[in-house]
């Protein structure tokens, strides 16, 4: 084992679901999901240095929202890898951070999946692919998809994937002020169909949203979009509403919360309409900042040193 001692930088991409199609709790808690995650060109940027000990930074419009302690994914990533490889995790993890934080974009998914690949080519330990993706799924349900990125169809609580066909599609994300916890959306998930009397049929992929997505037909697919999630997150967040109503109104094709929200993912037709929806969205005054991206886009990627 050589251990290259110069750091390593990963860039890992947030995601948007273009589908989450949610099944009743299950006995531990989680959701049965169909979940078409699609990366998006949003990315974080986890730098590993070696240490005397574990420790992380943030830097970032958002930093200071971002735990530094072992909560963190990307610290916890660290941990558990060298506890495997039978070493001492000590490292430095620096996040450059530009995915909305808490947000429905897996940013904290993205930067365990980070993390785990830096140290990983730190600590020249080669892991096989598929022991990177168990760890990466005892982190948490987004994490597969963050290390593996392009566009897949996540089964199981999201952590079980097949890569899908994606053509190239335009977006604008619209950040709210203020995160929304993933359990508490699930939570009034439940709330609501409780509520309703409904039963909860199993989540199934949508054959018309997995043959726009791979169309790249972007009126195909803003027809086809469908989050499960959007009524709990408005529920808990009506505000939402005008911002979805935002970008309507400014020329998006569609309009969804971004998974468990509370970023917004407006869907255009090219690069020019993300640019005038983005504005449209920003002098609606109901957003507290815009982020335009394309997808789908690479996976967490080791960037030349
Ligand atoms: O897997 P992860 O730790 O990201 O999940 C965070 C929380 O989101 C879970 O504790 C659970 O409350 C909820 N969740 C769920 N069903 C899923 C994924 C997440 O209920 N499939």
């Amino acid at each position: 084992m050589s251990a290259p001692q110069a750091p390593v930088t990963v860039r890992v991409p947030a995601k948007v679901n273009v589908q989450l199609a949610v099944g009743a709790a299950r006995p531990d808690g989680f959701h049965d999901l169909a979940n078409v995650f699609l990366a998006v060109s949003l990315y974080d940027e986890v730098t590993a240095t070696p240490a005397d000990a574990l420790t992380i930074t943030c830097t970032g419009p958002d930093a200071d929202q971002v735990p530094l302690d072992r909560s963190n994914l990307a610290a916890r990533a660290a941990e558990i890898l060298a506890a495997r490889a039978g070493i001492e995790p000590a490292v430095h993890l620096h996040i450059a951070k530009n995915i909305p934080v808490a947000g429905g974009m897996a940013g904290g998914s993205a930067d365990g999946a980070a993390a785990l690949l830096a140290c990983d080519t730190l600590w020249g330990l080669n892991t096989p692919r598929a022991e990177l993706l168990d760890i990466c799924a005892e982190l948490g349900s987004d994490v597969p998809f963050s290390l593996v990125g392009g566009a897949a169809l996540g089964t199981g609580r999201g952590e079980l994937l097949t890569p899908v066909g994606a053509g190239t599609f335009h977006w604008v994300f619209a950040v709210a002020d203020g995160g929304l916890s993933t359990p508490a959306v699930f939570r009034e998930f439940d709330r609501l169909a409780e509520a309703a009397g409904t039963r909860i049929p199993e989540p199934e992929a949508s054959p018309a949203l997995l043959a726009a997505l791979a169309s790249g037909d972007a009126d195909r697919l803003g027809a086809t979009l469908a989050n499960d999630l959007q009524a709990a997150a408005l529920s808990l967040r009506p505000q939402l509403a005008r911002t979805l109503a935002a970008g309507v109104e400014g020329g998006a094709l569609a309009a969804l919360v971004s998974g468990s929200g509370p970023t917004t993912a407006f869907l255009v037709a090219d690069e020019e309409a993300a640019a005038k929806v983005a504005a449209a969205l920003e002098a609606s005054g109901t957003c507290r900042a815009t982020r335009v991206a394309s997808s789908p886009a690479p996976g967490a990627t080791v960037l030349p040193s």
